[in-house]
């Protein structure tokens, strides 16, 4: 008898932990509380049902009701646990997650605004046949200068005044600096292929550079070349004015004016017209009505020999922007320091 007894025990005992497994709410709790341990519950009513056993079951059937009790009690305590830490659907009762409370933030990352702008640059580019390519930030004097049609004691080294690797070859010279521009990659690209060149070349150039709102001393450049057959200033200004109405709207006008760059003829810095005052004059523009957006030229025929191009039969066009500066041209940021000086509260804004 007493066999059945203590059967008759694990059976409620398995019932009741398959039912509390199915609580979701503390009202269904409690129904389950009362359901099994309640004064009229079923495990209640076996403890009571021991003391009319034949006295040789009596023990054993007590001890099996009694470990029964206290196994349902702390599976009740737990599950009451596990359902306040949303292990199971709540209702919103005493004691259980409130749903309507918002979550918690899962921060998500974004573009540094120098990538999207580099980004937006470069896909205008290869909207027109322009290749993307890179470059080394530490290079040669020979491709940062020489190559460029700036020997040494050129003035135009002056411009450039830079930072040099501690690194000295046998003639004693240091040779190796951090790039100034991204040109140097100019001269890179035609010694690696034969022409048509048409390439952007996205990179950072670093300059010994007193810093203030428009001068950091590392920064961006977006280097454009296109050499072939053929190719005339009509190229160069029909490709830099889509650019411009590409980036900075439809109905932008542009401007060419002579500028000097040792490895261009002849050269020219390139203007659009104010997008803020539409040419009024503002301080944006400050009060001219155009602004500079970058440096450009016909590739100088020094150039095109040196990299063993027949000047003769090749001619091309390069240009050099800075993307940080469109950016703040595009979205109004006023200093350049802005970019790299780590703050979340600019960053998050792009
Ligand atoms: N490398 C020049 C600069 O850093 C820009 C430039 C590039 C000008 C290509 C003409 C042609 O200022």
């Amino acid at each position: 008898m007493s066999e059945s007894a203590t059967a008759r025990v694990e059976h409620v005992r398995d019932d009741a932990l398959a039912a509390l497994a199915r609580t979701e709410s503390t009202e269904d709790l409690e129904a389950w509380r009362i359901a099994f341990l309640g004064r009229r519950g079923h495990l209640t009513g076996l403890l009571r049902a021991v003391g009319s056993l034949p006295p040789d079951q009596r023990r054993a059937a007590g001890e099996a009701a009694n470990s029964a009790k206290s196994d349902l009690e702390s599976a009740l305590a737990e599950r009451v646990d596990a359902l306040a830490a949303g292990e199971g659907l709540n209702t919103g009762q005493d004691g259980a997650i409130d749903v309507t409370l918002p979550g918690w933030p899962a921060p998500v990352g974004g573009l540094h605004p120098t990538t999207l702008i580099v980004r937006e640059i470069c896909d205008a580019f290869n909207s027109m046949g322009f290749q993307v390519v890179e470059g080394p930030e530490v290079e040669w004097d020979h491709y940062n200068f020489e190559m460029l049609n700036i020997p040494k004691d050129h003035p135009a080294r002056d411009m450039w005044n830079t930072l040099w690797l501690d690194y000295e070859d046998e003639a004693g010279e240091t040779p190796m600096l951090l790039r100034t521009h991204t040109s140097p990659m100019q001269a890179r690209i035609m010694e690696e292929q034969e022409p048509p060149v048409r390439v952007v070349v996205p990179g950072k150039c670093y300059r010994y550079e007193a810093t203030d709102a428009t001068h950091e001393w590392h920064f961006f450049q977006i280097e454009g070349l296109a050499v072939d057959r053929g190719i005339t200033f009509a190229d160069l200004k029909g490709t830099l004015y889509e650019f411009a109405r590409l980036v900075f709207g439809q109905e932008r006008r542009v401007r060419f004016r002579c500028d000097y760059f040792p490895f261009v003829e002849p050269g020219v810095d390139m203007s659009i017209d104010c997008f803020a005052c539409a040419g009024d004059g503002c301080r944006i523009c400050g009060e001219t009505g155009w602004i500079e957006i970058m440096g450009a030229g016909m590739v100088h025929p020094k150039v095109l020999e040196g990299v063993g191009y027949d000047p003769n039969i090749y001619t091309g066009f390069a240009f050099g922007m800075g993307p940080e500066r469109i950016a703040m041209l595009k979205y109004g940021i006023d200093d350049i320091r802005l970019f790299y000086a780590n703050d979340l509260r600019f960053l998050s804004q792009f």
